[in-house]
Order: C-alpha cells, then sequence, then structure tokens
C-alpha cells in the first residue's frame, strides 16, 4: 500500500474552504475531512465525553487541544484507508496542532502541500455573518464569536502559515472571488500535481 497523500486546507473562516473542498472531492477524487466537522459531530454525539469541551471551544473561538482532534482525524482516515489522497481542512490551525500532527501522524503520510484561501478578515467575516443569518445553525457565526476566531486565525493559525511558507509548501488561492473563479484558481493548482 501507498503511503496517504495529505494536503492541508488553511484560510480564515468563511474563506471557502469547506466549499472548494466539495469540489476538489468531485473532481479530484480526494477524501475531505473537515476537522470543524468532525469536532461538531463529535459533540453531537449523545454522550460524548468531548461534547461540552468542544462546544465551549468553539463558540469562544479557540482550538480545541490536538489530542481530540488528532485522534478524529486519525480515525477518519483510517475508516477510508483504501483511499490514498485527503483534504484536511481547518488543520493544523495552531502550533499546538502542528506540534500533535508532527508527533503522532507525519511519520505515516506524505504531506504534498499546504493550499491557502486567502481572503480579507471583512470579506470572510460578512460571509460568516451571511450564512449566519441564512441558517447555517452554527453557534459561532455570529458577531461575538467571529471577532474571536478572527483573533484566533491572526495569533495562531497565521504563523503556521508563515511556518509552511518558509518550507516553500504553500500553494495561495485568491479567495476573494466567487466560488467558480476560485475553483478556477484551484484547478490550475491540482492539474499540475501528479496522482
Ligand atoms: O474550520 P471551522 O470554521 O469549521 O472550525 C470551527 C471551529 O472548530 C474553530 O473555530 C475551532 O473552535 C474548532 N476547530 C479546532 N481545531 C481545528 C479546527 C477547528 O478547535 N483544527
Ligand atoms: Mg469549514
Amino acid at each position: 500500500m501507498s503511503v496517504p497523500k495529505v494536503i492541508f486546507v488553511l484560510g480564515p473562516p468563511g474563506a471557502g474552504k469547506g466549499t472548494q473542498c466539495q469540489k476538489i472531492v468531485q473532481k479530484y477524487g480526494y477524501v475531505h475531512l473537515s476537522a470543524g466537522d468532525l469536532l461538531r459531530e463529535e459533540r453531537a454525539k449523545p454522550g460524548s465525553q468531548y461534547g461540552e469541551l468542544i462546544e465551549s471551544y468553539i463558540r469562544d473561538g479557540k482550538i480545541v487541544p490536538v489530542e481530540i482532534t488528532c485522534s478524529l482525524l486519525e480515525k477518519a482516515m483510517m475508516a477510508k484507508s483504501e483511499m490514498n489522497k485527503f483534504l484536511i481542512d481547518g488543520f493544523p490551525r495552531s502550533e499546538n496542532n502542528l506540534n500533535g500532527w508532527n508527533d503522532s501522524v507525519d511519520k505515516k503520510v506524505k504531506l504534498l502541500f499546504v493550499l491557502y484561501f486567502d481572503c480579507p478578515l471583512e470579506i470572510c467575516t460578512e460571509r460568516c455573518l451571511a450564512r449566519g443569518a441564512a441558517g447555517s445553525g452554527r453557534s459561532d457565526d455570529n458577531i461575538e464569536s467571529l471577532n474571536k476566531r478572527v483573533k484566533t486565525f491572526l495569533s495562531e493559525t497565521a504563523p503556521i502559515i508563515q511556518h509552511y511558507k518558509e518550507l516553500d509548501m504553500v500553494k495561495t488561492v485568491d479567495a476573494t472571488k466567487s466560488e467558480d473563479e476560485v475553483f478556477t484558481e484551484v484547478t490550475e493548482i491540482f492539474d499540475n500535481i501528479e496522482a
């Protein structure tokens, strides 16, 4: 069996990571694993040991301790072990996330690159507020949580993106445009990587 390939997908909340990942899945056959979605699923499980902790972190826009997130990601990868290309969306979001991944998963996979959706924070915040108003049902698509999520992005996630830039591993996409225009840029990247 070949080593699973991984692409990390990062960008501010509302940059369109999830939307673009779904399109990548359809066109290029990757498995999409969203750290945020996995945490929300875990939170929703009746009797989950971590449900309340996860909810309080999500509402406060804080990054859940990596032991929880990484084990959810590993379990999800294992469940799809017949697949060997994974888009890991919204991870690693902090130094704690990065260290946890490097300690437990990194050596078992090949990280291809980091796909970074670059988008001004004001636009991102507006998108999330619109998503909340349209009934996303997310407990963090409100202005109080969003201000905290943006702060966390700047203080914790931006340094991770910088770290991968220094390793020359970041492919940046302009995420301000329409869904289809952004995806055109994405396809230029994916058409040029060897499968
Ligand atoms: O990526 P998404 O916007 O769905 O993430 C929602 C929330 O989930 C984050 O604001 C954070 O509280 C939590 N999260 C996390 N660690 C990650 C990804 C998401 O704690 N790696
Ligand atoms: Mg998402």
